[in-house]
């Protein structure tokens, strides 16, 4: 692809970081740091954002909460790809009418993808003027100035125009905990697939440098963390805009030659893009964990064509043979939409076809939602919400009946795993992770979280994995 991507100067980053010490003094003032929210929906690549938002805010001298009202600045990074995140997102910030009336001096913001559709900037503009500052993904390096604005002057702050979007390095970051880390590669999508919002909400695709990817994989290295997942929307175009020959085969080798005791993971990984190049070189790297998620949303034809994933399901499933041929024990995942638009009881079994091939580990499964914008949302829909439901039901029966025989192939097996935080269960007080990245639950000493160990698995369910230290 012929297309320049832009990149914001350092000197803009630095004038951003300039707003944050100027914010960073005004906060001074109080007695002890005001306190910042920020919640987060949808993807890794959100997380990844908010991570952002957090190092801004911890650079201007905000500590965090939980409590929305306690919050001098409650930040929402929302999600557009179905209508129920949306509706989810619009209750949750409406119930903010209450904190903000209590509290008038509270700044709520509201960023990451709805923001950047145009019907619900308007609508926030309308009718949720409590909220004070909107702005999209193309926005978030602007944060600072953004809040800087609004605690100096009066009146409310929209940015959500249309962008392309662009590169900004050097934005501080404040990530979850010091085990897993995201890695962003590139932004943006081009694909265009017929349902769906992201290449509207987050612009087109774009690289970062190879030299930027590595010297944070460095540091993370480093730093002691055990798992880093490289995020893309479709990790696969990698590198075709930069002019350096480099694709994403290319960008994982660099990676795995970093020093450190840690996983590489990536997400996603478009099929039609896919190929032999790759799975050559997650065979032969020995950091790049063997698990790969696939999504191949249907396994008709017609409505593949339909949804513009540009694969047949005979090149899916080919795929996948050259995958396995190469890795055998591949941790496969999918993410699979029900009832698109025109989608046919019949052919949605062939979905179920693929389920009963593939056989994959575990699997997404969505419910058709209709986008605004999208060509999808305007082509006729006749099938009935129960004949979705019913067809969708068939779906999860399938997957939960192969996630469980899947997950009774480990029992009695040792695995290497990461231990990576408390488990809600008092019987099975810490998770861990297996190099394929199924969630296993075990009793042990909080001393283990960040390390690997050695789990025997004793048992399973449907969704995780129970397993005891070997001594
Ligand atoms: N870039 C990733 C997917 C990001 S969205 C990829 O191409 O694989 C995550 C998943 O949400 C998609 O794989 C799809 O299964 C689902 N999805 C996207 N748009 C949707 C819609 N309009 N309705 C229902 N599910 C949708
Ligand atoms: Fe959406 Fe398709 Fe792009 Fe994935 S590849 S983000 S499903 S348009
Ligand atoms: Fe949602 Fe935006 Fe991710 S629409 S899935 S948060 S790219």
């Amino acid at each position: 692809m012929e297309r320049k991507t832009t990149r914001i100067s350092p000197d803009d980053i630095a004038g951003q970081r300039a707003y944050c010490a100027e914010i960073k003094e005004l906060n001074a003032r109080f007695d002890r740091a005001p306190l910042a929210y920020v919640d987060t929906y949808g993807c890794q690549q959100n997380e990844a954002d908010s991570e952002r938002i957090r190092g801004y805010l911890a650079e201007m001298g905000y500590a965090f909460t939980q409590d929305e009202s306690e919050a001098a600045v409650i930040v929402i990074n929302t999600c557009a790809i179905r209508e129920h995140a949306e509706q989810r997102v619009l209750g949750n910030v409406g119930a903010l009418t209450h904190t903000k009336r209590k509290n008038p001096n509270q700044i709520i913001c509201l960023c990451g993808c709805m923001a950047q559709e145009p019907h619900v900037a308007e609508k926030l503009r309308q009718s949720f003027r409590h909220v004070d500052l909107v702005f999209g993904p193309h926005a978030l390096w602007r944060f600072p100035e953004f809040l800087w604005r609004i605690q100096t002057r009066r009146g409310r702050i929209f940015e959500t125009a249309d962008d392309p979007g662009s590169i900004a390095e050097g934005i501080p970051v404040v990530r979850q905990n010091g085990i897993k880390a995201w890695v962003s590669i590139m932004y943006g999508c081009n694909n265009f697939c017929s349902y769906c919002i992201v290449p509207y909400v987050r612009g087109r695709e774009r690289s970062r440098s190879p030299e930027a990817i590595l010297a944070e994989v460095k540091e993370l290295a480093a730093a002691g963390y055990r798992d880093i997942t490289l995020l893309g929307q479709n990790v696969n175009s990698y590198g075709r805009d930069l002019e350096e020959d480099i694709d994403f085969a290319d960008l994982l080798k660099r990676v795995n030659a970093v020093p450190g005791d840690f996983l590489i993971r990536f997400m996603t990984s478009h099929p039609k893009d896919a190929g032999e190049k790759l799975f050559d070189a997650m065979a032969s790297c020995e950091r790049v964990a063997p698990v790969i998620h696939l999504p191949f949303q249907a396994g008709n034809n017609r409505v593949l064509e339909a949804m513009n994933r540009r694969y047949t399901r005979e090149a899916y499933l080919e795929k996948v043979r050259a995958l396995r041929s190469r890795i055998p024990d591949i941790v496969l995942t999918s993410d699979v939409i029900v009832g698109f638009p025109g989608e046919t009881t019949e052919e949605f079994e062939d979905t179920l076809k693929v389920l009963e091939e593939v056989r994959f580990d575990a699997l997404f499964t969505f419910i058709y939602s209709p986008r605004e914008g999208t060509p999808a949302a305007r082509m006729p829909d006749p099938m009935s919400k129960e004949e979705k439901s019913a067809n969708f039901q068939r779906l999860v029966d399938l997957q939960n009946a192969i996630s469980l025989e899947k997950h009774q192939a480990y029992v009695g097996k040792v695995l290497r795993c990461l231990v990576d935080g408390e488990g809600e269960d008092p019987r099975n007080n810490l998770t861990a992770r297996t190099a394929g990245n199924r969630l296993v639950h075990f009793t042990g000493d909080k001393a283990l979280i960040g390390a690997y160990t050695d789990l025997k698995i004793t048992g399973c369910s449907t969704w995780a994995l129970f397993g005891e230290v070997v001594e």
